[in-house]
């Protein structure tokens, strides 16, 4: 891959409090690694051609922790239920839709080429219960340049006939071949094991699941303690778990050896907290779908004052916006009602903080990804601001929270995957 330099305002997070600013700057990267932020070009990186961004914003591209791709055409959709009833109104009775070839082929362009054109350069993506509708999706991100993990949904219980796989036996088959064209066919979208969420999966099935994470080597991705009334299922019907998160746990299928990716966690307690901790499980934060389905916030201030691996998710279709720009918003929304009117030990997300999960937290899933600092893979976002009308110049921290507030797609001007330019 070519190597060079990349040149204009750049903004990333130090740690979670603390955004580094660099104005005007260069950015020299090698076969797809970033080599630093710097105010003139090193001398070892002279000769390299620049691109030069002008006075634009120059950001890490930003990671979805956790979204539904055959939810994107019901987005905006349907925000009248909780999570259990919103499941068997609107999301099963789509998603069984993905039976069919061809409706999947269609659906899934318009969530790809969404997905593209947004802040997000990485994603953790849910597909449904089919193998070809599934395979056609990887099909689809392998092509648009994004690094993702997308998986095949595991579901063999407590949910409709259209939408439950036939037994765990032939559910795992299904799994397993599946993985086996995956992994042959795609170099940067990769299978990720799916549990939809404890209640639509059987014993056997997590069992078997756990014997393929083992035999492949792949993370996990679930539903974790997002609603009251499914928390209270999950109670009835793994009643000798310690928590929620014990239930996958008993199965191996809660981080530990292998990298796992919780969704929600908004009703954690300290039990769970611990378990999360001590696993490494990454929590992906989806404040706009825990509104949408009137589930509650997450104290995500509080996660990331325990040092646990945070995040951000749009889970459109419970979210309905796929912007992780927007995802910031709202977990900054969000907290400040919660600190409001629930609990004012937990303190309200800074914009460093939220900026910070959408660009390191989420991106520690993928590696060494969501900073410009030496040796992390180049994703960026070019974001150009100059629509947005003010009679004065602004610095730059207030452009980047003003792009927070007020960006949208048309705001992309250019992005880069693993050193590839998208667009
Ligand atoms: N829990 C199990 N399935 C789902 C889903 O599709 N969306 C959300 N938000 N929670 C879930
Ligand atoms: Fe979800």
């Amino acid at each position: 891959m070519n190597s060079f330099i990349i040149q204009g305002n750049f903004l990333e997070s130090e740690t979670p409090n603390k955004l580094k600013i660099s104005g005007q700057s260069f950015l020299p990267v090698e076969n797809g690694q970033c080599r630093g932020v710097f105010p003139l070009i090193p001398e070892q990186y002279q000769g390299l051609p620049v691109t030069d961004f002008g006075d634009r914003l120059i950001l890490p591209g930003m990671t979805d922790l956790h979204v539904h791709a055959p939810q994107f055409a019901f987005r905006g959709l349907g925000m009248d239920m909780e999570l259990l009833d919103w499941l068997n109104t609107y999301a099963f009775p789509e998603e069984a839709k993905y039976a069919e070839l061809s409706y999947a082929e269609k659906a899934y362009q318009g969530f790809v080429n969404s997905l593209l054109h947004s802040t997000t350069t990485r994603a953790s993506v849910f597909a449904t219960i089919h193998p070809e509708a599934s395979l056609e999706l990887m099909e689809q991100l392998e092509r648009s340049g994004l690094r993702t993990y997308v998986g095949k949904v595991n579901m063999d219980r407590n949910c409709p006939d259209m939408l439950r796989e036939e037994s765990a036996k032939s559910a795992l088959e299904q799994t397993e071949r599946w993985i086996q064209a995956a992994m042959d066919r795609f170099a940067n979208t990769k299978p990720i094991l799916t549990p939809r969420f404890i209640p639509a999966c059987s014993d056997a099935l997590m069992s078997g699941l756990k014997e393929l994470q083992r035999q492949y080597e792949l993370p996990s991705q679930s539903h974790l303690s997002e609603n009251y009334g499914e928390i209270n299922w999950v109670r009835e019907l793994s009643p000798a778990s310690s928590c929620y998160g014990d239930a996958y746990d008993r199965f191996g299928l809660f981080g530990g050896d292998h990298p796992c990716i919780m969704a929600h966690c908004v009703h954690s307690g300290d039990t769970e907290l611990d378990l999360i901790h001590r696993n490494g499980v990454f929590i992906a934060h989806s404040p706009e779908s825990n509104i949408n389905l009137a589930s509650g916030v997450a104290p995500v201030t509080r996660y990331l004052e325990l040092g646990l691996h945070v995040g951000l998710a749009s889970d459109v279709a419970g979210g309905s916006n796929i912007s992780i720009m927007q995802a910031m918003m709202h977990a900054i929304q969000a907290s400040k009602l919660r600190w409001r009117l629930l609990d004012e030990n937990v303190k309200q997300l800074t914009l460093e903080q939220a900026f910070y999960l959408a660009t390191v937290g989420g991106g520690a899933f993928f590696g060494k990804v969501g900073r410009f600092a030496n040796g992390y893979e180049f994703d960026a976002v070019v974001m150009d601001d100059s629509s947005l009308f003010h009679p004065q110049p602004l610095e730059l921290r207030s452009r980047l929270e003003r792009m927070v507030y007020l960006a949208d797609d048309r705001n992309v001007f250019a992005k880069y995957v693993a050193g590839a330019r998208l667009f």
